[in-house]
């Protein structure tokens, strides 16, 4: 089975869009096999779950669990609306909001002792040598899952995203997005054991639309995609959709 996951970011900013491009997303996603994940801002999330219930994520949350944390989202506070993911690392977070790889290690094992599942992002700025997957992205697996219990892998989904490819329309090669597939499985391999990380889904996210989706999709080893503002056309993420199946 395929993956599919909508990062709508901070595009969507009024209940009537989301609402219409949620609505749509379903309607598509109902009549196909793969499974589509929708991971809309915090505000629109009870929507989705407690009015038309379909998978979603949220696109972060904070590792404590209760208290004096102005501004910050909980486990429980997501647990309580049934969102089933979190997306965690990802590199908008890590350059915006100066989350490190220890932060974003306490974010994965708080959501993944409360029982969600995580959508981790790695990737590297620049790729120097053309074809060689930089060593960033398994440093970056390292200190983002250490501790990590080897029970709770199952329910970590590591995102490959490299920022140079993201929002500039210049997407990897298939070819490429399947080495560093292995490169992260091999890591994971490593840390624990080699059949645990060959189990480990590995998407591959950085202008995805409907022009390349099947290229990435249908190579071997890449499990699906994880998309940005292709998700938030209502046009093209259906077609998205229905191309994968
Ligand atoms: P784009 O699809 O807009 O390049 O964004 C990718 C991304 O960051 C998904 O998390």
């Amino acid at each position: 089975m395929k993956y599919l996951v909508a990062n709508w970011k901070s595009y969507i900013t009024s209940h009537k869009d989301a609402k219409a491009l949620f609505l749509a997303t379903r309607d598509e996603a109902d009549a196909c096999l793969s499974e589509v994940i929708v991971c809309p801002p915090f505000p629109f999330l009870p929507d989705i779950k407690q009015d038309w219930d379909m998978a979603a994520g949220a696109q972060d949350v904070f590792w404590e669990t209760k208290g004096a944390y102005t501004g910050e989202v909980t486990l429980d506070m997501l647990r309580n609306l049934n969102v089933e993911y979190v997306i965690l690392g990802h590199s908008e977070r890590r350059k915006y909001f100066e989350e490190s790889d220890e932060v974003i290690n306490k974010k994965v094992k708080a959501a993944l002792k409360a029982g969600l599942k995580v959508i981790l992002c790695v990737g590297e700025k620049q790729r120097k040598e053309k074809n060689v997957i930089p060593k960033i992205v398994a440093e970056q697996i390292k200190a983002n899952l250490a501790g990590v219990p080897k029970t709770k892998i199952h329910n970590v989904m590591v995102a490959y995203e490299p920022i140079w490819a993201i929002g500039t329309g210049l997407s990897d090669t298939p070819e490429n997005a399947h080495q560093a597939a292995l490169y992260i499985r091999k890591t994971i391999g490593k840390m624990y054991h080699t059949k645990l990380g060959m189990g480990v889904k590995v998407l591959y996210g950085g202008s995805v639309n409907s022009k390349n989706v099947l290229e990435f999709v249908n190579y071997h080893g890449i499990d699906g995609v994880l998309v940005g503002s292709a998700s938030t056309k209502k046009d093209e993420f259906t077609k998205m959709i229905k191309l994968v199946g």
